[in-house]
């Protein structure tokens, strides 16, 4: 349904870095896109098996080109004006699955995180709640020039922590997750109005220029 005058004109994308059934993070996700949706925003619902490609291989990149799913990834990302990504932490850092889609989009050009909105949230069993496995997914789309929000939640012994209709049990908990996700919306719909807000990517900006090796570009988020 079209967005009513009255609702924020964005459109956020909303999955989770977990591939398996009963995901704790899916979970999280599907409350995350509820959240975006009551705040007036629209939601693109994915799931990580939209984008799950085979193990980057440059082999495979120079004969066949970037695979169906990293390219499904790039489509939705540019279609939208903000991601939400909801990944569990795997050793204390990412998913294999979510780095290796994060790869092979990042070979796609113009490279499609650049100068996006992005904010991060994770769930686990355990007593910190997976925030360790952030700081690691942090770093690659920081560095592909992701605006990621500097708030993230984690929700700890999330086993337990849903009440039945899929909210979190905790009032106090569910209350700043709401508190947070609105807070990101405000950035994001700000972010939209303000344009020039930046268009080239740089990878080492401090590099001396080299036409060999540079990883340059001139992009306008907003010209897709
Ligand atoms: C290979 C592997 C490593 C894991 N490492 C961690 C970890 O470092 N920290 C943590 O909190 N949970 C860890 N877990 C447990 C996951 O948090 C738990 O399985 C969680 O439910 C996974 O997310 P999901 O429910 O969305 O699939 C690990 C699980 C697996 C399979």
């Amino acid at each position: 349904m079209a967005p009513s005058p009255e609702q924020r004109q964005i459109r956020v994308l909303v999955f989770a870095g977990s591939l398996r059934r009963g995901s704790l993070n899916e979970r999280l996700a599907d409350l995350a896109a509820s959240v975006v949706e009551e705040k007036g925003g629209t939601v693109d619902r994915a799931h990580m098996a939209d984008f799950d490609c085979p193990s980057y291989d440059a082999d495979v990149e120079r004969g066949d080109g970037v695979p169906a799913e990293a390219q499904r990834l790039r489509d939705r990302l540019v279609a939208a004006d903000a991601f939400i990504i909801a990944s569990p932490e795997y050793n204390a850092s990412i998913p294999g699955c979510l780095k290796n889609a994060i790869d092979w989009a990042s070979r796609i050009r113009p490279q499609p995180f650049n100068g996006r909105q992005g904010m991060l949230l994770s769930a686990s069993p355990s007593m910190a709640g997976g925030n360790r496995g952030l700081w690691s997914l942090r770093v690659p789309l920081e560095h592909l020039g992701a605006r990621v929000y500097p708030d993230m939640f984690s929700l700890a012994q999330a086993h337990e922590a849903f009440d039945d209709a899929g909210r979190i049990a905790a009032p106090v908990l569910q209350e700043r997750f709401d508190r947070t996700i609105g807070c990101f919306l405000e950035l994001v719909e700000a972010a939209k109005h303000y344009r020039p807000l930046k268009k080239l990517w740089v990878e080492y900006l401090g590099e001396h220029p080299d036409a060999a090796i540079d990883r340059v570009e001139h992009t306008d988020v907003e010209a897709e």
